[in-house]
């Protein structure tokens, strides 16, 4: 569990605060890769190799979430600018190359900007140069896994927080989670802050199937890349070739689910521990919820969120909501 008082890695600007240790995360992924359904949690689709993948997919005709998303911003930013106002303490959580908040700094002109990921290095070369770009705001880089817990440490400004959240990642943590995420981040905001957010909407199936299965197989490099993954951080023998990408759309939970199935019946070693699949069976790799607008901002409010704006394209896809503390 990142812990906010154990920090080994700090200097001006940027702080990391400390990770798993690899014999932690190697007891969880064998846990959950022996349980009756296996499972990996969602953000071991993010090694360096995976964030590229990521990246490819947001630019595929299929992918309609990034773009949607970012027309909404480009369209409605002067609402979205006027219901946030100016001097905000803009705390962007996932910030990764930081494209998206900065898009936001002129209208919003925030008085600090906290890029916060998994990894510092990650944020390092990115804020530098935005730093350059925009002298006036002050910038705080901030590593760390902020789904395990987000403890601010006390150079992110008190006054104004906005916890910007946007590309649906919401969508990773069940409704449950994300009422605890969520009203963990209005705690965090002090009685002036508030939240923006982006959130995928449910939609026809077969658009959301495409999305999450597209024709260039994108999607299914960026599943079965996790098994990469894992064979280095379990010295584990996963075959590519043994395993298929699955991923659609499940109704009944409203959410995508990613799973990987296995092509023939085999047997995966790794250091300590081996299990056998049958043909057919899977490893659940991800979920990524859909909400109703109607949905979404009652979630909100149970968080203890009010005052909603939203905004949506005209398809209704995509939503972006502006909230305040209540
Ligand atoms: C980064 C979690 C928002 O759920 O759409 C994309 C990840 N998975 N394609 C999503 C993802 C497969 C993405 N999020």
């Amino acid at each position: 569990m990142p812990n906010s008082t154990s920090s080994y890695h700090s200097q001006r600007g940027f702080l990391q605060l400390a990770r798993h240790d690899a014999s932690m995360i190697a007891a969880e992924l064998r846990a959950g890769l022996l349980e009756t359904t296996p499972r990996t949690s969602a953000k071991y689709l993010y090694d360096a190799l995976g964030s590229k993948l990521f990246e490819a997919i947001c630019e595929l005709p299929e992918y309609y979430p990034t773009r949607t998303e970012s027309a909404i911003f480009a369209r409605h930013l002067p609402a979205i600018a006027a219901a946030i106002g100016t001097g905000a303490t803009l705390i962007d959580l996932g910030a990764g190359n930081c494209a998206k908040a900065a898009k936001l700094f002129a209208a919003l002109q925030p008085a600090q900007y906290v890029p916060v990921d998994i990894s510092v290095e990650f944020l390092r070369d990115a804020v530098g140069f935005l730093q350059q770009r925009f002298p006036q705001i002050d910038m705080f880089g901030l590593g760390l896994d902020f789904s395990a817990a987000l403890d601010l440490p006390p150079q992110v400004r008190r006054a104004q927080r906005l916890f910007f959240y946007p590309g649906s990642s919401i969508g990773n943590f069940s409704p449950e989670e994300a009422l605890v995420f969520l009203r963990h981040l209005r705690d965090s905001c002090g009685s002036d802050g508030g939240l923006l957010i982006g959130v995928d909407l449910v939609k026809d199936h077969t658009v959301l199937d495409a999305a999450y299965d597209d024709a260039l197989g994108v999607t299914a490099a960026f599943n079965r890349n996790v098994l990469l993954h894992l064979n280095r951080l379990l010295e584990a023998d996963f075959a590519l070739a043994d395993w298929q990408h699955r991923g659609f759309f499940n109704a009944q939970h409203s959410r995508i689910e990613m799973h990987l199935e296995a092509r023939r019946a085999l047997t995966v070693q790794w250091r300590g521990g081996q299990r056998s699949f049958a043909e057919g069976e899977r490893i659940h790799t991800e979920n990524s919820y859909k909400y109703t607008e109607h949905s979404f901002k009652d979630l909100l409010l149970q968080a203890g969120f009010g005052e909603l704006s939203t905004w949506t394209d005209e398809q209704g896809w995509f939503l972006v909501c502006h909230a305040r503390v209540m």
